[in-house]
């Protein structure tokens, strides 16, 4: 393995030409009014890679910035869901399952237009929100859009806390693991496999992502059935949260995503309280969801916060980087974070790029496979900002450069190898090429002043 001079490798020459690149990726992967993750692999709009490219576009171009989110929130729900897709067209035929499979209009309260699927993904709209307000404070059109919309998201939060927390805990569910973004983590493994699989009565199917992407990077097929499975049970009750609750054999609280949701609740705080709106309830979202985060996701055995399945009365013990994201939303104590800054740098000791998705130690870890070991810039841009908010600073920096290096190195795919002996035989990233949300966390690392 070569060894990785960082300060000489990103010349301010070479920081300006990836700034270029990212820029090119970003205009070619929009289609009017927003972005594509990537070509055909995701030919529509995804709400949480939105969210990413808006934060890294924002540094360039608040009018597309806009643009992108406004079209985003015209696919909410009327109780406030905003889905996890919005086939904003129809004519697309590269992805599974598209439109025509979710049926989002079993939903009353689903749009007729744009059409969606039927779940949520990580609440980042809030924390997305503060970042561009903070820096476009002096854009009129900016506050304005921001006054706007601000209330719609507020209608979001709602929706989690109203339909998604059924025991009133202030920590929402998930019932599909698309809804968590880290779709075939091993952390889901168990809760997955206690579904059974009739093939006879499973809806059948075909798949397109494997004709896309190279299949041993992408979920497995028996993944892929549990997966239609648990859509056809929210499909079947209109996707509404309260029989869901009830029936789904899946049923989780992730830690992650409600890290997310108490991120974006204190920037709505925030960005209310500078512009006089009512934060009454947001605040008292917060004070619960706050209360109770540590008590059922901290694990101490672990060193690490860990999701909770509803329906085994357990927690996952697994250490996924999921884990980690409480640094970004301040919710951790110092010991915690402590914890998990030690064990990061342990990993990165051992020779992992930083952050892999999963146990390097696991037997069920595999640094190739969507979500079961690579690393994800998008990640690195959270985990590095709370890694900062708590005095990790070298370590956030290692971060950032693991990063920075992955990309110029094997390309701006959607993810990457996390094994750092195993870089200098391949000379590609993973998944989708050309990826969206790589590009904007490339511009965001290096639009922050240094
Ligand atoms: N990430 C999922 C997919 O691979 C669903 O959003 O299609």
């Amino acid at each position: 393995m070569e060894d990785i001079n960082y300060p000489s490798f990103f010349s301010l020459n070479y920081q300006m030409e990836l700034i270029e690149k990212a820029k090119e990726i970003i205009e070619t992967n929009w289609r009017g009014n927003f972005t594509v993750p990537t070509n055909k692999l995701y030919p529509f709009q995804w709400n949480w890679d939105s969210g990413f490219v808006s934060m890294g576009v924002a540094n360039y171009d608040i009018e597309k910035t806009i643009a992108e989110i406004k079209s985003m929130f015209s696919g909410q729900w009327e109780n406030g869901m905003l889905p996890h897709i919005l086939f904003h067209s129809e004519r697309e035929k590269t992805y599974f399952p598209n439109f025509d499979f979710w049926q989002s209009t079993v939903n009353q309260g689903a749009p007729a237009k744009p059409k969606s699927s039927g779940i949520t993904q990580p609440p980042v709209y809030g924390f997305v929100l503060e970042d561009i307000f903070n820096k476009h404070q002096s854009n009129q059109s900016l506050i304005d859009f921001v006054k706007a919309i601000f209330p719609k998201l507020v209608a979001y939060h709602r929706f989690l806390y109203t339909f998604r927390d059924p025991n009133q805990e202030g920590l929402f569910y998930i019932f599909h693991p698309w809804e968590s973004g880290r779709d075939n983590s091993p952390l889901w493994d168990e809760s997955l496999n206690r579904i059974k699989i009739d093939k006879n009565t499973l809806t059948k199917y075909k798949r397109i992502d494997t004709t896309l992407a190279d299949a041993s990077e992408r979920p497995t097929q028996d993944q892929y059935d549990r997966y239609v499975y648990l859509l056809e049970l929210g499909k079947r009750y209109a996707y509404d949260g309260v029989e869901i609750a009830e029936q789904s054999p899946f049923l989780i609280q992730d830690c992650m995503m409600n890290a997310i949701l108490i991120k974006s609740n204190e920037s709505l705080i925030n960005i209310g309280r500078a512009l006089q709106l009512d934060v009454s309830e947001i605040v008292e979202w917060q004070e619960k969801s706050k209360a109770n985060f540590s008590d059922k996701f901290w694990n101490e055995e672990l060193g690490v916060f860990a999701s909770y399945d509803m329906r085994s009365g357990e927690q996952l013990k697994h250490k996924e980087i999921g884990g980690f994201i409480p640094l970004f939303a301040g919710i951790a104590t110092d010991n915690q974070a402590k914890r998990i800054a030690d064990y990061l740098q342990s990993v990165s000791d051992k020779g992992y790029f930083l952050c892999p998705s999963f146990d390097i130690d696991s037997p069920l870890f595999d640094s190739k496979r969507y979500w079961r070991g690579p690393v994800w810039p998008h990640m690195n841009w959270m985990i590095r900002e709370g890694l900062q908010k708590y005095g990790y600073h070298n370590l956030a920096e290692t971060v950032k450069s693991d990063s920075l290096y992955l990309v110029k190195k094997l390309g701006f795919y959607e993810y990457f190898e996390s094994q750092k002996s195993r870089v200098p035989n391949i000379s590609k990233g993973y998944g989708g090429a050309n990826f969206s949300w790589t590009a904007s966390t490339i511009i965001s690392f290096l639009s922050e002043p240094s």
